[in-house]
Parts: C-alpha cells; structure tokens; sequence
C-alpha cells in the first residue's frame, strides 16, 4: 500500500461525504443533508487496523462486515455504498491514509496535527 496524504484524505472523506454515516470526533465537517449515521465511529480507528484493511473496507465493503449492528442490508450486503466508479486510486490510497491518521483524542482533530 502506497503512503497516501492525510490532508488530502480528509478532503476525500468530505468530498464523498463519508460523515453521513461515520462520525469523526473532533472533526467539523459539514453537517450532512441526510444525516444517516448507519456506520461505525471511526474517530480511533487508526492503530487498530492495518492499511490493507482500510483499503479493502473501502473498496469492497461487504467482505468484512460485524453482524447483529445493522450494518448490512436486507441482502445481507454492506450498506456502505461502493465508491469505485466515481474514486480515484490517488483518493483511496489518501483516504487511507487519513484513517490511519485517526487516534484516540489528542487534542487537534486528525487531519490537522500534521505529520
Ligand atoms: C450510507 C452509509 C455509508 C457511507 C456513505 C460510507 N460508509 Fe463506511 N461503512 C458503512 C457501514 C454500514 C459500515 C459497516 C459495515 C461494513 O464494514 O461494510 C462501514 C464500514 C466502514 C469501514 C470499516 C470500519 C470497521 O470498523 O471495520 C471503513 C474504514 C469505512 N466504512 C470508511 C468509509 C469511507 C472512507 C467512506 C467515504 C468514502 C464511507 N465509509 C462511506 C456505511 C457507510
């Protein structure tokens, strides 16, 4: 997996409007139109999984997916929506990035500690 830019990350993460339904503490995104908040919290995430891991929850939702969270779908399918067509490689690899970023609170929300 390629060392993405967080920054820019974070910019994908608003851009796709990924807050809709995952909550980043500390973060000031834009309050969604349709606030669905179906996802996980994945303000900590960071140091809990490995690159590859982000990538793959990104690009293929549905391959891991917790049960009995209500998570998926009548067709037992991800309801995180795949990105794929409208994505570019350079977005996900900076998405990825920018959730590896994520760590318990410190302070200054992620995108924004530098690095
Ligand atoms: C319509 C709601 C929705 C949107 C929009 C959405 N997600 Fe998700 N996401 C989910 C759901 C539901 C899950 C849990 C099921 C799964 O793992 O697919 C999830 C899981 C994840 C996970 C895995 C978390 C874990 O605990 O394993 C990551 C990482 C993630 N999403 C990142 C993103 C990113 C980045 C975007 C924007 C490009 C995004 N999501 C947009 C609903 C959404």
């Amino acid at each position: 997996m390629a060392n993405g830019d967080p920054m820019k990350g974070r910019e994908a993460f608003a851009k796709f409007e990924c807050y809709a339904c995952h909550e980043v503490k500390g973060e000031t995104f834009q309050a969604p139109k349709d606030k669905k908040n179906v996802g996980p919290e994945l303000s900590a995430m960071g140091p809990m999984h490995k690159a590859e891991y982000f990538a793959e929850s990104i690009m293929n939702p549905s391959a891991v997916i917790e049960k009995g969270k209500g998570y998926e779908g009548p067709d037992g399918l991800s309801k995180m929506p795949l990105f794929n067509e409208s994505m570019t490689v350079q977005e996900a690899i900076d998405l990825v990035a920018y959730l590896r970023s994520l760590k318990p609170v410190t302070g200054a929300p992620a995108g924004h500690r530098g690095h």
